[in-house]
């Protein structure tokens, strides 16, 4: 089904969006993975070489970007029409944490907050919408359980980044379905990634209590497979207990 479709997917160098990839991969799509810079992009491409097969090593390219940088945006999507690069699917993965009380989080990791959660993914449809529509792609959006609550607490920020992008997102499916072009938003729980790097808590190793990113990427993989016709709108993950491992 998603055999020899072109895939524009952010935040590939971990976590879930490296899931993403590989379970995308075996699809058969062709994949434009986005990596934050040229560091990130030699040390994933060295990983891949010893993951995938030699002959299916070209059906993954990468491109540095980061995504705190809208004019990096531009210049991005600027490549990606200058040689005729038309993504039928883009999947707005990338995403950063920072959590604790308000107060104390700097103005750099609010701003990083906003740009890479929020703006980037508001961004990158702008610049890739009218592909989209061409192609009746499908966008999917990482949202977060986080978007749908009012008790953030040590999250506020972090969460009001998710509200909006789900908000945008659940918006833009009226906008565009009459168009043939789907809309998802998916909102998992707590999964254990490197997300927490900066917090003083991280998921729980317990499967119980916590995801996995491969778990993510199956049902982001079944959202983008459904029939023609019906568009998954939202699709919540949670673990069945919850528990926050302190570090
Ligand atoms: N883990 C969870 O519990 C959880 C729960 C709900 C939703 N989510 C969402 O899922 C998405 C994926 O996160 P994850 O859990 O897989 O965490 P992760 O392993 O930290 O992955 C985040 C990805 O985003 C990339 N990224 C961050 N800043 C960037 C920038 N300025 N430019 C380009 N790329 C950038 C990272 O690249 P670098 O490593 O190079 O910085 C990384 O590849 C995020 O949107 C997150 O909010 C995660």
């Amino acid at each position: 089904m998603l055999q020899n479709k072109t895939v524009l997917l952010t935040g590939v160098s971990s976590g879930i969006g490296k899931c993403l990839l590989l379970t995308l991969q075996k699809q058969g799509c062709i994949l434009h993975g986005i990596v934050k810079n040229e560091e990130r992009k030699l040390s994933l491409q060295e990983e891949l070489k010893n993951i995938l097969s030699p002959e299916l090593l070209p059906s993954v390219t990468l491109h540095a970007c980061d995504l705190r940088n809208p004019s990096a945006i531009e210049t991005l999507s600027r490549e990606f029409h200058k040689t005729h690069i038309v993504p039928d699917i883009l999947i707005l993965n990338a995403g950063v944490g920072y959590y604790g009380p308000h107060e104390e989080l700097s103005v750099k990791d609010i701003s990083e907050l906003t740009a890479v959660n929020f703006t980037a993914p508001l961004l990158l449809t702008n610049l890739f919408l009218r592909d989209l529509k061409n192609r009746q792609g499908h966008l999917l959006f990482l949202s977060s359980v986080t978007a749908a609550k009012t008790n953030n607490t040590h999250g506020c920020a972090y969460g009001a980044t998710k509200a909006g992008v789900s908000n945008f997102a659940k918006s833009l499916f009226e906008e565009v379905r009459k168009y043939g072009v789907r809309v998802t938003v998916l909102a998992p729980d707590m999964t254990q990634t490197e997300l927490y790097r900066n917090a003083s808590f991280c998921a729980a190793e317990d499967t119980d209590a916590a995801l996995t990113p491969e778990e993510v990427a199956e049902y982001a993989l079944f959202a983008l497979t459904t029939r023609d016709g019906l568009n998954l709108t939202e699709l919540t993950m949670q673990p069945q207990r919850h528990r926050l491992e302190r570090k």
